[in-house]
Order: structure tokens, then C-alpha cells, then sequence
């Protein structure tokens, strides 16, 4: 395998997740595989889940790491072709991948959808840029319309706790009160489509994600009866992909609560974090026994060590 862009790279989902659970049983099996190579990572976003699990992954691989806050410490970057640089920015993105590429043997990175302009954001042009001149392999830590990573974490997550063949899994939006991207949406969904599981969406109406990526997922607007029966209950805020990047509700009623969970079949609830507690989800739900959001979370490891792993075999 050579870069990690979004679940498309994944050949065989059950396969992979299969191969990551037996990492997370031996996770220095693979110590001597990335002895000398460097991994470099790139954040012009924040995180805590992605950094820590993506540098444990790459340690337990036995991978030198190096990290950089690339807004706020790195050049601000050009990406347009032919531009005359006199204004803010002051480094060409063919410059910094080449550049990168020289001193790391694999690239990750992280980029956050601007949620001005949607086809700048959909057009991935950060990635796919570093991917067009890095020289090295590429994964995405999150991007403006993805968060492969997290996806396979959750397929592994699912799996691991599942207790029939095909679950009822709802993705449920909640409210926030910033506009958050629709990446981790995205991929859940996409991921979703290839699992054995009877998947539905629930979210107020103008919330649809972007139906090239839905598909024929079917969409519940009644969130309680979406609820009925579920086995997994995957919450997430996003704003809106019609009218794009906005905040078209904060309706508390769609909060996480005890009582909706009672309607489910004990699901499981799920969410990639960080959370806001009692805004997204009530303390009673994160903190009950079904909640196996720290479980999802240690899976971030093996599914970045699981990813690490391909790419470094590749390089041999
Ligand atoms: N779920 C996730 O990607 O967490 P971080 O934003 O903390 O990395």
C-alpha cells in the first residue's frame, strides 16, 4: 500500500480489521519493521487522539516520529498553480512536501475542512496537494472531508463488541454550537456501507450529508425511531452540506439522553471524541456501563499501527 486517503484504500474490510485485532494482542510484534524510518507529522489542526495513538502506533513499530504544529510554526503555504506569491503566503506546497519527503520516510497529516467553500473543501486541495509532490507515502490523520483512520478504528470497535452478525447501527446527529466538518461523518457512513450491518442515519432535516457518499443509506428524521431496536448508537455532530458549514440547529431535543437509549436494544454508544458532555450526550450515557467510548478510542493504535505496518512493507 502506498498512501492511506480514505477507506477506498482498505482492499478487504474484514481482513484488515481482523489483522488489527490480532496487533492489538501482540502490539510489538512488528518491532524491527520500521527500525530507521521516520514517520513526520503534520497538524495544522488540533488533536489528542490522532497524535498520541498515530506516534504509539509508530513506536510500537519501532518508527523514529517527529511532530509539527504546522499552523502557528511552519510557513503559511501557496497552493495555486503559476501564482505570483506577493501576498501572505510565503511557501509553495511543491516545495514543502518535496522538502518533507527528504527527511521522512512516510508523511501524516492533518487538515480541517474551512467550511467556507465547499468545493475547495471537497476538492481535498491540502492532501491531495502533499500527495501530488510528497515522494512519499501519505496518510490521512483527518482531512477536510475524511477521517479514514477513525473509521477503521470504529469497524474494529463494532466488531469487537457486536453480539449477532448484523447489527442495527444508528449514526445520530447531536447538537453543538460550533459548526463542526463532515468528516468523520463521511467515513463512518462510507465505512458503514461495507460492514454487515443494518445501518441507519437520523438527523434534523437540512443536515443530509453528501448523497455521493450516502448512497441509498436510509435517513430517519425521528431520531426515537431510529432509535427502536439499535445496537449501536454512533453519535456525531456536523453542519450542513446543503447549505454548507452552517448551524441550521442546536435543538437540545436532539441530545443524547438515558431514556433514548432505553429504546434501543442496550446499544452501545459511540463516539470518536472529544465530546461536549450534556450538550452532545448526557453524563448519564458516557459514564454508563455501555458507553465503549475509551475502548473506541485505545483502538486508534492498532488501526494507525495496522495502517503504518502496510505502508512500511511496502517500502522494504
Ligand atoms: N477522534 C479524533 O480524531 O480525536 P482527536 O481530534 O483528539 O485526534
Amino acid at each position: 500500500m502506498n498512501n492511506y486517503f480514505s477507506i477506498a484504500d482498505i482492499d478487504n474490510v474484514e481482513d484488515w480489521v481482523d489483522q488489527a485485532i490480532a496487533l492489538k494482542k501482540e502490539p510489538l510484534q512488528d518491532k524491527k519493521l520500521g527500525e530507521d524510518k521516520t514517520i513526520g507529522l503534520l497538524f495544522f489542526n488540533p488533536s489528542l487522539r490522532t497524535r498520541l495513538s498515530t506516534q504509539k502506533a509508530a513506536l510500537n513499530l519501532g518508527m523514529n516520529v517527529m511532530v509539527m504544529n504546522f499552523t502557528g510554526e511552519g510557513w503559511s503555504l501557496e497552493y495555486g498553480d503559476g501564482t505570483i506569491m506577493d501576498q501572505g503566503n510565503s511557501e509553495h506546497v511543491k516545495e514543502a512536501a518535496q522538502v518533507v519527503s527528504q527527511y521522512c520516510d512516510i508523511l501524516a497529516i492533518r487538515v480541517f475542512a474551512h467550511l467556507k467553500d465547499k468545493e475547495e473543501d471537497y476538492s481535498e486541495k491540502v492532501l491531495k496537494s502533499f500527495m501530488e509532490y510528497a515522494t512519499i507515502p501519505v496518510v490521512n490523520m483527518e482531512s477536510a472531508t475524511g477521517h479514514p483512520l477513525q473509521a477503521l478504528t470504529d469497524a474494529i470497535t463494532i466488531t469487537e463488541h457486536k453480539k449477532k452478525e448484523k447489527p442495527k447501527v444508528v449514526l445520530s446527529w447531536a447538537p453543538h454550537p460550533k459548526a463542526l466538518p463532515q468528516a468523520v461523518a463521511n467515513s463512518f457512513v462510507e465505512m458503514m456501507q461495507r460492514m454487515d450491518a443494518h445501518f441507519v442515519i437520523t438527523h434534523p432535516k437540512g443536515y443530509e450529508l453528501a448523497s455521493q457518499i450516502t448512497k441509498e443509506v436510509p435517513i430517519d428524521y425521528n431520531q426515537e425511531n431510529a432509535f427502536k431496536d439499535a445496537d449501536f448508537i454512533y453519535v456525531k455532530n456536523w453542519s450542513a452540506y446543503q447549505d454548507y458549514g452552517k448551524v441550521l440547529s442546536t435543538d437540545a431535543d436532539w441530545k443524547i439522553t438515558e431514556d433514548k437509549m432505553k429504546l434501543t436494544n442496550q446499544a452501545k454508544f459511540m463516539h470518536c471524541l472529544p465530546v461536549r458532555r450534556n450538550v452532545v450526550v448526557d453524563d448519564a450515557v458516557i459514564e454508563s456501563e455501555d458507553a465503549i467510548v475509551i475502548q473506541q478510542a485505545n483502538n486508534r493504535t492498532y488501526a494507525a499501527q495496522l495502517v503504518l505496518k502496510k505502508i512500511l512493507k511496502g517500502l522494504k
